[in-house]
């Protein structure tokens, strides 16, 4: 006998999937359906796939070492950048995916008022890496976030370009502190603060 849909697990297809799974799909559906092009956009869709999804599965091991809820995490990590899938643009998209974020949980209908907030405080704060918060949540999303990245070839580089070396150093901290946090070896590459590659 064979199934259209694989009856013990989704991958993701039909309606009855989790809440956190029907926002995992609304994110990588909000990509997918934006009009705006890859040349107009400030990442490419392939990076916006990628990173939200990677984040995603990486914030489920952090959070499971830090024991914050598992679900709450995978929901803040796949709206964190929702702005910059909708419209393709990063400026303020931290602070401005907000409303986009409340709106896609709200349409799901099962996330109770505090969790809604402690999703949204995730998203709207997660662009100020050179602050650290008392809240565990969105320093989590933070570290998940500037980790994530680190993994992607030549970021090292790009974020030395981009910011400042007092705000690289903030990064690349917690950047050194997810790979403890993790296991992972040493790499000496998050103590410089100049380009690595020259040519
Ligand atoms: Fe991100």
């Amino acid at each position: 006998m064979s199934y259209a849909y694989n009856p013990v697990y989704s991958h993701f297809q039909g309606d009855d999937i989790s809440r956190i799974e029907k926002i995992e799909r609304t994110v990588v559906e909000t990509i997918i359906k934006s009009h705006v092009p890859d040349k107009d956009r400030s990442w490419g869709k392939v990076f916006e796939l990628k990173h939200s999804s990677s984040v995603i599965q990486i914030g489920r091991f952090l959070a499971e070492r830090r024991g914050l809820d598992v679900n709450i995490v995978a929901a803040m990590c796949a709206l964190h950048d929702v702005y910059v899938f909708e419209t393709g643009k990063v400026t303020n998209h931290a602070r401005l995916g907000v409303p986009i974020a409340k709106k896609i949980l709200e349409n799901i209908g099962t996330f109770t008022d505090e969790e809604i907030n402690t999703i949204l405080k995730g998203v709207g704060n997660h662009s100020d890496k050179h602050i650290v918060s008392k809240d565990p949540y969105i320093e989590f999303m933070k570290d998940v976030d500037v980790f994530d990245c680190s993994i992607y070839e030549g970021v090292h580089d790009a974020y030395v370009y981009e910011k400042s070396p007092e705000i690289c150093k903030t990064y690349f901290a917690r950047v050194q502190r997810v790979r403890e946090e993790l296991g992972l070896p040493y790499d000496s590459q998050w103590d410089n603060f100049e380009m690595i590659k020259k040519d």
